[in-house]
């Protein structure tokens, strides 16, 4: 039989018959690479087949004990993967090059292997030495991890898999590994896949936990960890701003958990330090700001503090927003660590339900401490700074936002209120905006978030008239116009 060459999309792993620029699948560019086809099942596996073998079915209650789990001792990423790393499993660790991933893998590597289990670190990136100096500056130089230096799955087989395979093997990376009987380079979608094949395989048959560190690029000849996401049992990405300090972990999905459960780590000069309580670290540059000489009252406007969930836990972040007259034709737009579509979204609701103008102005907006929230919830709190940047009037220093936006201008309640007002409770919050509940609830908000005055608030229109315009303070500078709200 003739085999056709294949071309695989080394962005989204789409397969096309025909070489092309770009890919039809995802819109890339140059990313059409020639891959070995599959081997093509054997026939009559299908109703006409042979029939030698079958199926124990069995009922769906039976004695099946949880997984057992083995801890790293780092709790943030114990957490993360679902109360500790199930054995037989395999974990994606997947991030921006320079993040902190082999930081992170090692650091859990020795702590297993200072615990007395078995740990091994499988480098196919950097040499023996570049991981020793790393050991030595983590401190961990002295914990009883097996290091080896490879890139061919072939020869890790052989090592690891028998009897004395350890209990965890770290793969770093992914990306760096080939196996010999595919012809394509290192990196390719068939070779990333390949490699991750045989590697979950070892994990499976022989009860250890496999951990793929693996580069996201937008370059085209190196696959990313997406094409790996289906096939393995949890895959966790490690994202932060480059700038700050603050690295988050963040599972997006996991056979043996919770996702969208995060971890937050703190990158020292000696390694990733655990952030148990994450709202006072993303608050904290806050708190120096209201000392700050100059700003009337301590507070700046176009900041809101939102009462945020990331997985079960409650993280209080503040949103910046500025606001500026727009000199050339089209608006800019820059948002970090938030949706941009959902931006505009408010922005029109903004326009089209409360007469503001925001709109035609040049917009900024940033999620402090470079966190990034998905969650719709945080659209009361974007629209708090949006308005208060607008207006000039600060949101109350103590008052934290939180609250889904529909297209009418309408606030609609949002998951999860009680923990997020504990949260804010918990932190000295005295006041927040929450959504307006159906009758019957609201008794019930305002009794858990002790302490906390809760202000429904049931449209837009009525978080706009809390931040009414504020009377000029301050000279403007020759040429800055400011637009302020429509009557
Ligand atoms: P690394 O773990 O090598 O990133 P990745 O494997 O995701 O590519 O770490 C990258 C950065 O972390 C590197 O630029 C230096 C910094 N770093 C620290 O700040 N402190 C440390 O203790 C270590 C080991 C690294
Ligand atoms: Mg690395």
């Amino acid at each position: 039989m003739k085999t056709q060459a294949r071309f695989a999309c080394q962005e989204c792993g789409a397969l096309a018959p025909k070489w092309a620029g770009r890919c039809e699948a995802c819109g890339a560019w140059n990313s059409m690479v020639e891959e070995l086809p599959r081997a093509v099942p054997p026939k009559g596996l299908g109703a006409g087949g042979r029939r030698s073998g079958h199926l124990d079915f069995v009922a769906l209650r039976g004695e099946t004990a949880g997984p057992p789990r083995l801890l790293t001792g780092i709790a943030e990423l114990d957490r993360v993967c679902g109360g500790g790393l199930v054995p037989g499993s395999t974990i994606l660790v997947g991030g921006d090059p320079g993040i902190g991933k082999s930081t992170l893998v090692l650091q859990a590597a020795a702590l297993i292997a200072a615990g007395g289990s078995d740990a091994a670190y499988i480098t196919g990136e950097e040499a023996i030495d570049q991981v020793r100096l790393r050991a030595e500056r983590l401190g961990v130089a002295d914990t009883p991890v097996r290091l080896a230096s490879a890139a061919s799955v072939r020869d890790i087989m052989a090592a690891l898999d028998d009897k004395r395979a350890p209990d965890l093997v770290v793969i770093d990376s992914i990306q760096t590994m080939y196996l010999d009987t595919l012809d394509s380079a290192p990196g390719t979608v068939s070779q990333v896949r390949g490699a991750a094949q045989e590697l979950i395989g070892l994990a499976k048959r022989r009860g250890l936990i496999v951990v793929l560190v693996g580069h996201v690029t937008k370059e085209g000849l190196i696959a990313g960890p997406r094409v790996l996401e289906h096939m393995v049992d949890t895959v966790l990405y490690f994202e932060g701003e480059r700038g700050h300090q603050f690295r988050i972990l963040r599972a997006v999905k996991n056979r043996f958990g919770a996702t969208d459960e995060i971890g937050v780590f703190e990158m020292s000069d000696r390694g990733l330090v655990e952030v148990p309580n994450p709202s006072a670290l993303f608050l904290a540059d806050r708190s120096n700001a209201e000392t700050e000489p100059g700003e009337e009252g301590g507070r700046t406007a176009g900041a809101a503090v939102f009462a945020g969930i990331e997985g079960t836990r409650p993280v209080l972040v503040e949103i910046q927003a500025l606001v500026a007259p727009s000199l050339l034709g089209t608006p800019r737009r820059a948002v970090v660590g938030w949706d941009s579509t959902r931006l505009a979204m408010i922005t029109a609701v903004l326009d089209a339900r409360c007469g503001l103008s925001v709109g035609a102005n040049d917009i900024y907006l940033n999620i402090a401490g470079g966190l990034r929230i998905v969650e719709p919830a945080a659209d009361l709190a974007v629209a708090a700074a949006l308005i208060s940047a607008l207006t000039e009037t600060p949101v109350p220093a103590d008052t934290v936002v939180f609250g889904e936006i529909g297209l009418s201008g309408r606030v609609r309640p949002v998951a999860h209120a009680e923990a997020r007002l504990k949260e804010a409770a918990k932190l000295g919050f005295a006041e927040a905006w929450v959504p307006l509940r159906p009758a019957g609830q609201g008794a019930r908000l305002a009794r858990t978030g002790e302490g906390l005055a809760t202000v429904a608030i049931g449209h837009l229109s009525e978080l706009v008239a809390r931040l009414p315009a504020a009377p000029r303070r301050r000279v403007q500078p020759a040429g800055a116009r400011r637009f302020a709200a429509a009557p």
